[in-house]
């Protein structure tokens, strides 16, 4: 079957854009935090902008007993607190009267076959196209549970006229084995073309701006190489602890939280090759090709080019915080690593020696996503002639910087001549912001991923082999770091700072120096 052309909106403007289809939404773990920060505050904002279809409705499916109205005023309360925008009572009051509750256990068969009559009964009482999208949003030990139950009980299946597709929250499998576990349940349930696995990362403005940067100016694509490239530079900091998410968090780490997904993605759009067009599995097949030229970091080299690290306690904001093993629910003696560094190289003919740096961790000095391209010195016959071996530290190196988030836009830094009779040179900076150029905030990630997902467009999402490909690529780190006989050690990093002194000589050891952000 071909596949139909492009619908993202990162191609909208060049491809024309798929309409999101009216659906009805069922949230599993629907009273959960995702669902209060982010999916209905979404919801809600995409209604205020005119986005949501017509007649789209949400069911929240979860195990707690509860009424329609006692749900939606949770949801109200926490629409209040986390949209991006105020709520307007009437809007609200018209955009909730669309979701309903269903209680049930995860495991129950009758519970599902109720949840269809349910579904059926809405779409013939109040007008439905019998569409249906399944935001997986529980505790990922449930998934295998509620994706049998959602074939077993027939909801899993499209017809001629509507059609059935599943979202699936992180975290998608914990290495790869149980993410390819997860796979073969997932696709036993809903093909490839109707399941989509989320990494809202992919669905940020600015996440999807890199390939408009890449290939719809001319400016770059040339200088995009190891002929130009000296190095490239990934850091997300948070200013953030783990807060009540250490049942997740102290058995993931930063790696598998954050590296395995968010990170490898941007790196991703970074790296990859033009695609042939703009349809999804075009990009996707290209992110893959990445995701196979990473060198594997396994063995003792996993202690060279991999620093892990947790916060101790310090103070953020002037106010004192406790460590990462003070927090509730964490171990005392845990060895969960909330900061990682890594030193990447990508085996191919356009990269070719340019190492990647990548540098996550929690409880940094402050929050931001940034990506920084550093180019290699001019040739230093005329100006900087007696500058310092040091491949940029000295400011000399053209550096062009994406800013994920927040102060979202692209700068580049580059040489000026200091006005006046003096011959000296200075770093100057030419800047854009989203926020000044387009006089608008930027939507959050959900609300963009949840209308494609609604068109039925993958594009921001990842396909199977990403994530797996992703998976080998961790897993030989995990490995590495856990072999007994090699274990390379834990570090710690006051909180409030920017991680380990040897998270810098990693960096250092290349001749090289992390950005001040
Ligand atoms: C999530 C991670 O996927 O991304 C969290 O599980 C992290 O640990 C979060 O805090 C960061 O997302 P954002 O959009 O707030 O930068």
């Amino acid at each position: 079957m071909t596949e139909k052309k492009s619908a993202n909106p990162s191609s909208a403007g060049f491809a024309g854009r798929a309409t999101p289809e009216s659906c009805s939404l069922v949230i599993f773990g629907a009273t959960g935090d995702l669902t209060h920060r982010k999916l209905i505050p979404a919801l809600y904002n995409l209604a205020a902008d005119g986005d949501l279809p017509q007649g789209m409705r949400v069911i929240g499916f979860a195990r707690r007993d509860k009424t329609d109205e006692v749900f939606r005023q949770e949801l109200e309360e926490a629409a209040k607190k986390f949209s991006r925008r105020p709520i307007d009572q009437a809007l609200w009051n018209s955009f909730a009267s669309s979701i309903y509750y269903h209680r049930s256990e995860f495991g129950d068969l009758e519970g599902y076959r109720r949840l269809r009559e349910q579904l059926d009964g809405l779409d013939l009482k109040k007008g439905g196209t019998g569409n249906r999208v399944f935001y997986l949003s529980s505790g990922p030990d449930q998934f295998d549970t509620i994706l049998t139950n959602l074939k077993a009980s027939s909801l899993a299946e499209s017809s001629a006229n509507s059609w059935a597709r599943v979202i699936v929250e992180k975290p998608f499998g914990t290495d790869l084995a149980t993410a390819e576990h997860l796979n073969k349940v997932v696709q036993n349930s809903f093909d490839e073309s109707s399941t989509f696995r989320i990494d809202h990362f992919l669905g940020k403005e600015t996440a999807q701006n890199i390939m408009v940067l890449r290939f719809a100016n001319a400016i770059f694509e040339h200088l995009w190489n190891h002929r130009y490239i000296d190095h490239v530079q990934i850091t997300a900091s948070e200013l953030l602890g783990i807060g009540n998410r250490a049942g997740y968090y102290d058995g993931a780490g930063a790696l598998r939280d954050m590296v395995q997904n968010h990170l490898l993605q941007l790196l991703c759009l970074i790296a990859m090759e033009p695609p042939t067009d703009l349809r999804a599995d075009s990009i996707r097949d290209e992110k893959v090709k990445v995701l196979r030229s990473l060198r594997r970091i396994s063995g003792e080299d996993v202690g060279r080019d991999v620093v892990r690290a947790q916060y101790g306690p310090g103070s953020i904001e002037e106010k004192p915080v406790p460590s990462y093993r003070q927090e509730k629910n964490v171990k005392p003696d845990s060895q969960t690593e909330t900061y990682v560094a890594l030193r990447i190289l990508i085996d191919n003919w356009r990269w070719a020696d340019v190492p990647f740096y990548v540098r996550v961790g929690k409880r940094m000095p402050k929050s931001g996503t940034e990506i920084s391209i550093h180019f290699k010195n001019a040739p230093g016959v005329l100006f900087n002639s007696n500058r310092d071996q040091s491949r940029g530290r000295d400011g000399t190196q053209n550096v062009l910087v994406i800013r994920i988030q927040p102060d979202e836009g692209v700068s580049l830094r580059m040489q000026s001549k200091v006005p006046g009779a003096s011959a000296r040179i200075q770093p100057v900076k030419m800047d854009f912001a989203y926020g000044t150029s387009f006089g608008k905030a930027s939507p959050e990630a959900y609300e963009r991923l949840l209308l494609d997902a609604m068109a039925g467009d993958a594009t921001l999402f990842a396909r199977r082999d990403e994530v797996e490909e992703a998976w080998r690529f961790i897993d030989e780190i995990e490995e590495g770091w856990h072999a007994l006989e090699r274990k390379p050690g834990l570090y710690f990093y006051a909180a409030g700072t920017w991680g380990p002194v040897v998270a810098d000589q990693l960096i250092e050891n290349d001749g090289r120096a992390w950005r001040v952000t």
